[in-house]
């Protein structure tokens, strides 16, 4: 999870996902990826999750996609184009609640 301050996105909240290539295929980034929203939006409160992501990055994209992250729109980072994927608070509740789990 990480702080972009520098962002003009509100609030500047990020959730992302590297893995070993060893390791793709396998599930565990949306296994992590729903761990950390679980920590940032249950119990550390947050209202509201971002993951910025490469147009060009379909693996990323079905993770982020899979979680239940929707497209806001594009803005560019360090000189590059991003995707701007979110979630409210009130949504990964929600996703949390059909699922079957607790926060
Ligand atoms: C992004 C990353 C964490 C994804 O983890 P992963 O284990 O590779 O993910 P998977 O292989 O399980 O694929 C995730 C989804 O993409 C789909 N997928 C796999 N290969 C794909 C491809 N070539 N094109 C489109 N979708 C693809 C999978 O079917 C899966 O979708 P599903 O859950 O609906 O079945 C991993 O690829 C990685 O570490 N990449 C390098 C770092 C990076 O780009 N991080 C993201 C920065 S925003």
């Amino acid at each position: 999870m990480i702080e972009t301050p520098r962002l003009r996105l509100r609030p500047p909240r990020e959730v992302g996902w590297v893995l070993a290539r060893s390791h793709w295929g396998k599930g565990f980034a949306r296994e992590a990826a729903q761990a950390a929203l679980d920590h940032a939006l249950g119990r550390l409160r947050w209202p509201r999750a971002i993951s910025l992501i490469h147009p060009d990055n379909a693996r990323s994209i079905r993770v982020a996609e899979g979680l239940g992250e929707r497209l806001e729109g594009e803005t560019v980072v360090r000189g590059g184009p991003v995707r701007v994927y979110a979630i409210t608070a009130e949504e990964w509740a929600r996703l949390a609640r059909v699922a079957g789990r607790t926060l």
